[in-house]
């Protein structure tokens, strides 16, 4: 077993009781983990395996990493993003006994070679956020890419990439498409996005939201979730969309629809989740009123033109923790948030721990799933069946009973005539 003391790279230990406080809180309040913990405590899937995690290095994924150390596994973990690393909870981890490596704000150097600690762990398997391990392995690492026996993806934009690797045949171990179950998109994506990007946005500005204007960027799993909060919250929402189908879609849900240009004058916040590049650029900018608030929800901090933002700006300034203020020659100015990296876990907590509740329990028997039985290198749907045994946890969770079909409905179903 790694001397996760001796090994982690992190802040302060001395933070580790504060960071065990917040471990405790989400356990609490994920039972359907707590559930699987009991069970891999006494079944050991993980026995002696190394397993290497790449996720945001908060509470919640604290405690999935305790809950598959409890399964046996040595395991490591590094951060996904620097600005979403919470150094108490950092620091309540190695306490526990996992190698951890990160620290909030570290520079883009320091947060690759934490990528690269975690692979030095010499994992069995792995858990990728944004398929950052994967890339590493891949371009730098082939030798050990292959040696690994598989592993987990988190998100969308992580899936993206894995499948581009897929269908260029050069992914050289099986991943399991974790964002791509029920359990995963509908809920995470969808409600935790839509509740935790506003928790964010809020707690950061300290600005009301009801009555504003709100430009969505990108109506998929996360932008529904993201216009459907502000609608509660009062906003008249504008979605912006590049898919004629999930356009339609958000008419349909009672949105105003329009090219991001001409969303521009409008916005008093702007919240992309698209996964895709420059998707505000500088002729969205440069019709942006003054004091428009940008933030971004995708995976990288990419999807609003910082260069851009820059080059329009004379001067930039920070105006509140996570705010900064770019000075337009105009005298406009615009604000954005949390350096355009996740708004709801760089300026936030992330999602809510019943959210990620889910989400994780999708990981931990996604993870036990790619360990038992071994997968063609690829990328893989999770099993149907672990996708409903998760949906039955969560109902259980809540004491909510359900119908099943009678075997003259099953038969019925079955039949043509
Ligand atoms: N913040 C979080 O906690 C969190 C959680 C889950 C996923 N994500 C990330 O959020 C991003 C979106 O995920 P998703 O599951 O909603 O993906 P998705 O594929 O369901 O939706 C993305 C949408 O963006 C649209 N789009 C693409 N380019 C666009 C453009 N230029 N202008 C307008 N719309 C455009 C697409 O047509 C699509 O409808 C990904 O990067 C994902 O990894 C973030």
């Amino acid at each position: 077993m790694t001397d996760a003391r001796k090994t982690s790279q992190i802040r302060d230990l001395g933070l580790a009781d504060a960071g065990t406080l917040k471990i405790d809180w989400v356990r609490e309040h994920m039972p359907l983990l707590r559930q699987l913990e009991d069970r891999f405590r006494k079944e050991q899937p993980f026995a002696g395996k190394r397993i290497s995690m790449c996720l945001h290095l908060e509470a919640k994924t604290a405690y999935l990493a305790l809950v598959v150390q409890a399964g046996g596994a040595d395991v490591a973990i590094a951060a996904s993003n620097p600005l979403s690393t919470q150094d108490d909870v950092a620091a309540g981890l190695v306490k526990r006994g996992v190698t951890t490596f990160g620290w909030y704000g570290a520079t883009q150097e320091e947060y690759q070679s934490h990528l690269r600690a975690v692979l030095d762990h010499e994992p069995f398997a792995v858990i990728d956020d944004g398929a950052d391990l994967a890339t590493i392995l891949h371009q730098e690492r082939p030798e050990q890419a292959t040696k690994i026996v598989g592993g987990c993806e988190e998100t969308t934009t992580g899936i993206i990439r894995l499948r581009a690797m897929a269908d260029e045949g050069v992914l050289k171990y099986p991943m399991i498409a974790v964002n791509d179950a029920d359990c995963k998109h509908l809920f995470d994506n969808r409600y935790g996005t839509g509740q935790s990007v506003w928790d964010g946005v809020m707690r950061t500005t300290n600005l009301v939201i009801a009555g504003k204007t709100v430009v969505v960027v990108g109506y998929g799993w996360c932008g529904k979730g993201v216009a459907m909060r502000a609608k509660g919250l009062g906003a008249k929402v504008i979605v912006c969309e590049i898919d004629p189908i999930r356009a339609v879609e958000a008419v349909m849900d009672g949105f105003s629809v329009m090219p991001i240009v001409e969303a521009a004058p409008h916005g008093d916040y702007f919240i992309t989740v698209t996964g895709v590049k420059h998707v505000i650029h500088k002729a969205a900018m440069e019709r942006m009123k003054d004091g428009a608030i940008l933030g971004n929800a995708g995976h990288f901090d990419v999807e609003i033109s910082k260069p851009d933002l820059s080059s329009l700006a004379t001067s930039i300034r920070r105006v509140r923790p996570n705010i900064d203020e770019y000075q337009l020659a105009d005298g406009r100015r615009i604000y954005l948030i949390a350096e355009g990296r996740l708004v709801n876990l760089a300026a936030g907590d992330g999602h809510p721990a019943e959210v990620m509740d889910m989400t994780f329990a999708l990981q931990a028997l996604g993870l036990r799933e790619i360990v038992e039985n071994r997968y063609a290198p690829g990328l893989h749907m999770i099993p149907r069946a672990i996708d409903l045994e998760v949906a039955q946890m969560r109902l259980q969770s809540w004491d909510v009973g359900i119908d099943t079909l009678s075997e003259e409905q099953e038969a019925y179903l079955h039949s043509w005539q």
